[in-house]
């Protein structure tokens, strides 16, 4: 192949290679995403709901992946080809639950899965087809191609879904009516009953009660994607429930009646595995590309070979620059890479300048694999940009430039959200956003996630906008705001847009709680040449209490970055010096404290951020309670009362440095900078006596405590398994819940069947992440910052044993085992 490309000049293999590909930003953008990054950065986790193939997040007994592929055939299966506008996936049985059509758990918990994934460029209907692709092939069974455009329904579509005591004709009759003949039907059972079962729960006429293990019976003695189901059901052994059994006195041995429509030919012609896995290809495909008329369906989703990923501009202080920054995902699956080159054109489509990229990770599909390759560069926001190639060199000489079918990836800089200035507290969400002063004046508009009153799992999403207040102008740039009250982060997304211009799909769940002013210092001057060069360090020049985010953060996150320049900024301009700050607001310095034994001090309600957390910052969180402190830098507890046994200890152990304000302690490892509300000081007196610390002083001792306890009880000697206190820079920092519908760690996923904590912080630890979580045993989640939601719990809920360590604990089903990276503190 590269041999032949060779012969052409390069700009015919560029267009050989980009033509089929979308041109960014398109349709399908987001679908693409969650259906090629399974593991790694970035990874969106769609298919760890399915992996491994006989896995449920639901307990024994269940098989996820099985019930992706009847969903899908269940919201198909009402269509009719001869009214119109036929149906077919459409969502619609997310307000079909109740009926008695739909019998089984599996069609609530899948809905709920993909409504998590569900949002204004991703709907319901396309999920649930994704669902069908990712079951069969994260079983072993065969790409079904893949297209996007499904639009959802709004409500409950006509019954019609076969069941297993339907006679022959009535078989017959119903897939004709969904545009299916006799072979498609015989083809889409039998590739449907590929995997999974029947539940003796659900269908007890046809699996008895007590007959088969957790009364899951399986279609053939496989959970994955093969063709035993037509083997054993032609040579035997048969298991089939639907062949055999009391389903057949029961006349519901719906597979054997099928089956024998056309006298066994059908499916006899399905028996070797490459034809199985062909005709399962494509009649599965048809069946996922059954849609209502008026449904424009996509091209089939190839992975793009080179994708823009979290492109964001950024106004930096002073108005001179802006930030321009995010990753280049490049398809690696058949290409060893060992450059990847940005060249852009300023506004009026001038040479602006070329940025060198370095690698920010890698992730992984079914099929594929992908490194991201990073960038943050300050470009003149007076020239600014409008486009840009991406040059990517292979390791063998190759060269080829990726123009996105010609016209370079476009790059609108009429309006950005400007991140670091925006923030989200106690539900207002303040949006600030930089418009050119030649733009239209700018609009916020927001979409959330609003329970249906009928009972369905499925959201609706609720639009609202908000007009923008114009503030200075800066530079080129006039800065509008708007606040807006949202009732949850969790899956709100929020955007500006001005004229056709805009910049969207923001996560509400990524913003700091506190705004941080834009300043009208310039950042350095050493970024300001036209063509830039420009690596991780560029975008870590600014120095800050967060030196170790920043050289992580250049790609994933450039607010933090940015939100370190602008700290810096604001840092010059406080001169308070450090201390023990005695007066925060309404409240007054207590003293440092000790936790209780073997409780919290402080129980009303708790809150993190490593981060970025001040007092200030606590304090807002815990306006209302009596009490509150910061423990370990990033922990913010609040309480009406102080636990009895939580005493005062010496001053100088509340010795960490705030991450968010240098000149503030923010307590210690057991250690809380404590304050009470002013008004109640008088009436409630701590105690005085400053007692010596009688409990061990990190968090990592707590954990050794815990494991000690947890051995004790043990009552062999043989060796038991234990929480790992640390491994490299990170340390245990408890067991966490996993919010609903959304991952507490969620930027990238490394699972694998050999999980021990080392790998899992090794994994975490390339890019690297501030938080590293072990769940279930072989999974292994990332982030630098949990998602709204997840709570800290009992070390003894993460109770599994590592897949690859039967010594080590790796969380449990729905609990990580977080570690967070060392140095955040200082
Ligand atoms: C089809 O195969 C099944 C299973 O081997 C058998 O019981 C049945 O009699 C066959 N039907 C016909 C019409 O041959
Ligand atoms: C863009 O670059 C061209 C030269 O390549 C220059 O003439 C033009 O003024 C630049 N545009 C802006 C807005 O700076
Ligand atoms: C939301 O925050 C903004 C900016 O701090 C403030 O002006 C506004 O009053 C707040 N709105 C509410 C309802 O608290
Ligand atoms: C990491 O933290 C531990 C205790 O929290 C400390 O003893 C150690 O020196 C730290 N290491 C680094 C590299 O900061």
């Amino acid at each position: 192949m590269k041999l032949a490309y060779t012969l052409f000049k390069w700009p015919l293999v560029c267009s050989r290679l980009v033509l089929a590909a979308p041109t960014w930003p398109a349709a399908i953008d987001e679908l693409e995403d969650v259906m090629v990054l399974n593991t790694g950065y970035k990874s969106r986790g769609f298919s760890s709901h399915i992996t491994p193939c006989s896995f449920s997040e639901f307990g024994v007994g269940r098989q996820t992946a099985a019930e992706w592929l009847r969903i899908g055939f269940h919201d198909m299966a009402t269509t009719n080809v001869f009214f119109e506008p036929h149906g077919g996936i459409d969502g619609s049985i997310a307000f079909e639950l109740q009926s008695g059509e739909n019998i089984g758990a599996g069609f609530a918990t899948s809905l709920t899965t993909y409504s998590s994934f569900f949002n204004t460029r991703l709907s319901i209907s396309d999920l649930i087809a994704l669902g069908v692709h990712a079951s069969v092939r994260g079983c072993g069974g065969p790409v079904v191609p893949m297209r996007g455009g499904r639009t959802d329904a709004t409500g409950a579509g006509p019954i019609g879904v076969p069941q297993p005591q339907n006679g022959q004709g009535v078989f017959v009759n119903q897939f004709t009516r969904m545009g299916f003949s006799i072979p498609d039907m015989i083809q889409m059972t039998a590739c449907g009953h590929a995997i999974g079962g029947v539940h003796a729960g659900n269908f007890p006429e046809i699996v008895p009660v007590g007959s088969a293990p957790n009364d899951y019976h399986l279609f053939d003695t496989t959970l994955e994607f093969d063709n035993l189901i037509a083997v054993q059901y032609l040579n035997g052994p048969v298991s089939d429930p639907l062949s055999v059994g009391i389903s057949v006195m029961n006349t519901r041995n719906s597979d054997f009646v099928v089956f024998n429509t056309d006298k066994n030919v059908t499916i006899k012609a399905m028996t070797g595995a490459p034809t199985f896995s062909s005709v399962c290809s494509s009649i599965l495909q048809r069946m996922i590309e059954t849609v209502p008329l008026n449904v424009q369906l996509s091209d089939v989703i190839a992975p793009y070979e080179v994708k823009p990923s979290g492109i964001q501009l950024t106004l930096l202080a002073g108005g001179t620059q802006i930030a321009f920054s995010g990753d280049i995902r490049v398809r690696t699956t058949t290409r060893t890479v060992s450059s990847v080159t940005i060249t852009y054109k300023n506004r009026t489509g001038g040479a602006g300048g070329t940025i060198t990229t370095t690698v920010a990770g890698t992730a992984s599909g079914f099929d594929d694999s992908f490194t991201f390759y990073g960038f943050s560069s300050n470009i003149p926001a007076v020239s600014s940009i409008s486009s840009f190639t991406v040059t990517v060199a292979e390791t063998d000489g190759l060269t080829t430039t990726f123009s996105n079918n010609g016209g370079g990836f476009p790059v609108q800089d009429d309006v950005m959200v400007l991140g670091p200035q925006s923030c989200l507290s106690n539900g207002n969400l303040t949006v600030l956003a930089a418009v050119r002063s030649t733009a239209a004046t700018p609009t916020l508009g927001i979409t959330q996630k609003v329970p249906r009153a009928a009972a369905t799992p499925v959201p609706s999403l609720a639009k609202a906008t908000a007009a923008m207040v114009k503030g200075a102008t800066v530079g080129p740039y006039d800065i509008y705001s708007a606040s807006y009250i949202i009732s949850s982060a969790t899956g709100t997304k929020f955007g500006v847009s001005s004229g056709p211009s805009a910049d969207d799909f923001k996560d509400a769940s990524s913003l700091d709680s506190t705004c941080v002013p834009l300043g009208s210092s310039d950042p350095s001057s050493t970024s300001s040449s036209s063509t830039v060069s420009s690596t991780t360090s560029t975008s870590s020049t600014s120095k800050s209490s967060m030196s170790t985010t920043s050289t992580s953060s250049t790609s994933t996150s450039e607010s933090v970055s940015t939100t370190s320049t602008s700290s810096t900024s604001s840092s010059t301009s406080a001169t308070p010096t450090l201390g023990h700050k005695p007066i925060v607001g309404s409240y007054t310095f207590q003293g440092c404290y000790t936790e209780g034994t073997g409780m919290r001090a402080l129980t009303g309600a708790v809150f993190y951020d490593y981060p970025a957390m001040t007092l200030e910052m606590c304090a807002t969180n815990c306006a209302g309670f009596t009490y509150w402190g910061v423990e370990y830098g990033g922990e913010c507890f609040c309480g009406n009362s102080l636990a009895p046994s939580s005493t005062l200890a010496n001053l100088n152990d509340c010795n960490f440095i705030c991450p968010g304000s240098q000149v503030e302690y923010c307590g210690a490892g057991n250690r809380l900078e404590l304050y009470q509300l002013t008004s109640s000081t008088s009436s409630t007196s701590l105690s005085s006596s400053s007692s010596s610390s009688t409990v061990s002083s990190t968090s990592t001792s707590q954990s050794t405590t815990s494991t000690t306890a947890e051995s004790s009880t043990s009552p062999t000697v043989a060796p038991t398994p234990s929480i790992v206190p640390s491994v490299g820079s990170y340390h245990y920092a408890g067991c966490y819940t996993e919010p609903s519908g959304v991952r507490a760690l969620s930027s990238a996923f490394y699972p694998t069947d050999a999980q021990t904590i080392e790998l899992c912080i090794a994994a975490c630890g390339q890019t690297p992440y501030m938080y590293a979580g072990a769940e279930y045993g072989r999974e292994c989640w990332c982030a630098n910052a949990f998602s709204a939601g997840s709570n800290l719990v009992g070390d003894g809920d993460c109770s599994m044993v590592c897949a690859g360590n039967q010594l080590q604990y790796c969380g449990a089903g729905n609990r990580l085992s977080v570690y967070i990276r060392n140095g955040t503190t200082t």
